[in-house]
Protein backbone atom coordinates (compact mmCIF):
# COMPACT_ATOMS: atom_id res chain seq x y z
CA UNK A 1 0.00 0.00 0.00
CA UNK A 2 1.52 3.63 -0.48
CA UNK A 3 -0.39 6.34 1.00
CA UNK A 4 -0.38 10.44 0.53
CA UNK A 5 -0.23 13.25 3.04
CA UNK A 6 0.17 16.36 2.84
CA UNK A 7 -1.88 20.04 3.53
CA UNK A 8 -5.17 20.12 1.67
CA UNK A 9 -4.42 21.47 -1.78
CA UNK A 10 -1.10 19.92 -2.21
CA UNK A 11 -2.59 17.23 -4.78
CA UNK A 12 -3.26 13.91 -3.00
CA UNK A 13 -6.11 13.39 -4.65
CA UNK A 14 -4.81 13.99 -8.01
CA UNK A 15 -1.50 12.10 -8.09
CA UNK A 16 -3.13 9.67 -6.17
CA UNK A 17 -5.23 8.57 -9.28
CA UNK A 18 -2.40 8.60 -11.38
CA UNK A 19 -0.26 6.89 -9.59
CA UNK A 20 -2.84 4.08 -8.73
CA UNK A 21 -3.46 4.08 -12.94
CA UNK A 22 0.36 4.07 -13.54
CA UNK A 23 0.40 0.81 -10.91
CA UNK A 24 -2.63 -0.84 -12.07
CA UNK A 25 -3.92 -0.99 -8.52
CA UNK A 26 -7.36 0.37 -6.45
CA UNK A 27 -7.13 4.00 -5.26
CA UNK A 28 -9.07 5.17 -2.33
CA UNK A 29 -9.64 8.33 -1.57
CA UNK A 30 -10.63 8.96 2.58
CA UNK A 31 -12.27 11.92 2.16
CA UNK A 32 -14.75 10.38 -0.53
CA UNK A 33 -15.30 7.07 1.40
CA UNK A 34 -16.02 9.27 4.67
CA UNK A 35 -18.60 11.11 2.63
CA UNK A 36 -20.01 8.04 1.31
CA UNK A 37 -20.38 6.86 5.18
CA UNK A 38 -22.36 9.89 6.29
CA UNK A 39 -24.38 10.40 3.69
CA UNK A 40 -23.49 14.44 3.45
CA UNK A 41 -20.32 16.59 2.70
CA UNK A 42 -17.38 16.74 4.67
CA UNK A 43 -18.45 20.92 5.12
CA UNK A 44 -22.17 20.17 6.31
CA UNK A 45 -21.37 17.16 8.68
CA UNK A 46 -18.06 19.64 10.48
CA UNK A 47 -20.97 22.16 10.79
CA UNK A 48 -23.47 19.73 12.22
CA UNK A 49 -21.23 17.13 14.61
CA UNK A 50 -17.94 19.43 14.96
CA UNK A 51 -14.53 18.31 13.70
CA UNK A 52 -13.53 15.84 16.56
CA UNK A 53 -16.51 13.62 15.45
CA UNK A 54 -14.99 13.99 11.50
CA UNK A 55 -11.57 12.90 13.04
CA UNK A 56 -13.45 9.79 14.65
CA UNK A 57 -15.00 8.74 11.43
CA UNK A 58 -11.55 9.35 9.84
CA UNK A 59 -9.85 7.30 12.21
CA UNK A 60 -11.60 4.13 11.51
CA UNK A 61 -11.12 4.91 7.94
CA UNK A 62 -7.85 4.89 7.82
CA UNK A 63 -7.56 2.24 9.69
CA UNK A 64 -9.45 -0.05 7.84
CA UNK A 65 -7.73 1.44 4.39
CA UNK A 66 -4.65 0.83 5.74
CA UNK A 67 -5.60 -2.61 5.89
CA UNK A 68 -6.27 -3.75 2.50
CA UNK A 69 -3.87 -5.86 0.35
CA UNK A 70 -2.59 -3.28 -2.63
CA UNK A 71 -3.89 0.38 -3.41
CA UNK A 72 -3.13 4.10 -3.36
CA UNK A 73 -4.66 6.15 -0.30
CA UNK A 74 -5.09 9.74 -0.77
CA UNK A 75 -5.87 10.92 3.03
CA UNK A 76 -7.70 13.80 4.33
CA UNK A 77 -5.31 16.98 5.14
CA UNK A 78 -5.46 16.13 8.94
CA UNK A 79 -4.75 12.53 9.33
CA UNK A 80 -1.83 12.89 10.58
CA UNK A 81 -2.78 15.08 13.78
CA UNK A 82 -4.16 11.69 15.54
CA UNK A 83 -0.81 9.56 16.10
CA UNK A 84 -3.08 6.59 15.76
CA UNK A 85 -3.41 7.34 12.40
CA UNK A 86 0.40 8.45 11.92
CA UNK A 87 1.44 4.75 13.16
CA UNK A 88 -1.11 2.94 11.03
CA UNK A 89 -0.48 4.89 7.82
CA UNK A 90 3.39 4.79 9.06
CA UNK A 91 3.70 1.04 9.97
CA UNK A 92 1.15 -0.40 7.16
CA UNK A 93 1.63 1.89 4.21
CA UNK A 94 5.08 3.44 2.52
CA UNK A 95 3.82 6.86 3.04
CA UNK A 96 4.78 9.78 0.47
CA UNK A 97 4.46 13.34 1.53
CA UNK A 98 3.79 15.93 -1.18
CA UNK A 99 5.12 19.44 0.72
CA UNK A 100 3.72 22.58 -0.59
CA UNK A 101 4.31 25.84 0.65
CA UNK A 102 1.57 27.77 2.06
CA UNK A 103 1.50 30.50 -0.80
CA UNK A 104 1.06 27.98 -3.38
CA UNK A 105 -1.64 25.97 -1.66
CA UNK A 106 -3.48 29.46 -1.17
CA UNK A 107 -3.24 30.08 -5.14
CA UNK A 108 -4.69 27.05 -6.09
CA UNK A 109 -7.57 27.03 -3.42
CA UNK A 110 -8.44 30.72 -3.33
CA UNK A 111 -12.06 30.01 -4.68
CA UNK A 112 -12.34 26.79 -2.94
CA UNK A 113 -16.02 26.54 -0.58
CA UNK A 114 -15.33 23.01 0.53
CA UNK A 115 -12.71 23.14 2.73
CA UNK A 116 -14.51 23.49 5.97
CA UNK A 117 -10.94 24.84 7.68
CA UNK A 118 -10.34 27.58 5.04
CA UNK A 119 -13.52 29.27 5.14
CA UNK A 120 -11.85 32.17 7.47
CA UNK A 121 -11.26 35.48 6.70
CA UNK A 122 -7.57 34.91 6.45
CA UNK A 123 -7.07 31.70 4.98
CA UNK A 124 -3.41 32.17 3.73
CA UNK A 125 -2.85 32.79 7.73
CA UNK A 126 -4.81 29.39 8.18
CA UNK A 127 -2.42 27.96 5.66
CA UNK A 128 -0.07 29.06 7.27
CA UNK A 129 -0.60 28.00 10.40
CA UNK A 130 -1.76 24.73 9.59
CA UNK A 131 1.63 24.20 7.80
CA UNK A 132 3.69 25.22 10.93
CA UNK A 133 1.65 22.60 13.13
CA UNK A 134 1.75 19.81 10.89
CA UNK A 135 4.93 19.99 8.83
CA UNK A 136 6.80 18.40 11.45
CA UNK A 137 4.03 15.86 11.56
CA UNK A 138 3.87 15.01 8.02
CA UNK A 139 7.86 14.37 7.77
CA UNK A 140 7.37 12.07 11.26
CA UNK A 141 4.82 10.10 8.93
CA UNK A 142 6.18 9.83 5.88
CA UNK A 143 9.13 7.62 4.39
CA UNK A 144 9.60 10.31 1.60
CA UNK A 145 8.93 13.78 0.50
CA UNK A 146 8.55 15.53 -2.52
CA UNK A 147 8.28 18.93 -2.99
CA UNK A 148 5.30 20.00 -5.18
CA UNK A 149 6.24 23.26 -6.12
CA UNK A 150 7.44 23.20 -9.56
CA UNK A 151 6.95 19.46 -11.49
CA UNK A 152 3.26 18.80 -13.37
CA UNK A 153 1.35 15.76 -11.78
CA UNK A 154 2.97 13.42 -14.28
CA UNK A 155 6.40 14.36 -13.25
CA UNK A 156 5.37 13.81 -9.37
CA UNK A 157 3.85 10.62 -10.35
CA UNK A 158 7.12 9.38 -11.92
CA UNK A 159 9.46 11.10 -8.99
CA UNK A 160 7.08 8.84 -6.29
CA UNK A 161 7.34 5.93 -8.88
CA UNK A 162 11.34 6.41 -9.15
CA UNK A 163 11.31 6.20 -5.19
CA UNK A 164 9.23 3.00 -4.59
CA UNK A 165 11.12 1.36 -6.75
CA UNK A 166 14.82 2.42 -5.29
CA UNK A 167 12.81 1.51 -1.82
CA UNK A 168 12.08 -1.78 -3.17
CA UNK A 169 15.93 -2.43 -5.13
CA UNK A 170 17.34 -1.22 -1.37
CA UNK A 171 15.33 -3.55 0.33
CA UNK A 172 15.49 -6.59 -1.43
CA UNK A 173 18.98 -5.99 -1.23
CA UNK A 174 18.99 -5.74 1.96
CA UNK A 175 20.40 -2.67 4.50
CA UNK A 176 24.21 -2.31 3.78
CA UNK A 177 24.07 -0.43 7.79
CA UNK A 178 22.82 -3.30 9.26
CA UNK A 179 25.27 -5.94 7.97
CA UNK A 180 28.38 -7.24 10.16
CA UNK A 181 30.89 -7.31 7.51
C1 LIG B 1 -8.95 18.68 6.42
C2 LIG B 1 -8.70 18.45 5.09
C3 LIG B 1 -9.72 17.95 4.16
C4 LIG B 1 -10.80 17.16 4.90
C5 LIG B 1 -11.34 17.93 6.06
C6 LIG B 1 -10.26 18.34 7.06
C7 LIG B 1 -7.86 19.20 7.27
O1 LIG B 1 -9.10 17.14 3.18
O2 LIG B 1 -10.31 15.92 5.35
O3 LIG B 1 -11.97 19.06 5.52
O4 LIG B 1 -7.94 19.12 8.51
O5 LIG B 1 -6.85 19.68 6.70
P1 LIG B 1 -8.14 17.73 1.99
O6 LIG B 1 -6.74 17.70 2.51
O7 LIG B 1 -8.35 16.79 0.88
O8 LIG B 1 -8.64 19.10 1.70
Amino acid sequence: MISLIGLPGSGKSTVGRQLARRLQIPFYDSDRLIEERLGCSISEFFEREGEQRFRDIEAQVIDELTQQPQGVISTGGGAVMRGENRDHLHQRTRVVYLNSAPDELFRRLRHDKNRPLLQVPDPLARLRDLHCQRHPLYLETAHFSVDTGRPSVGKLVNMILMQIECDGQAASAGNPLNSST
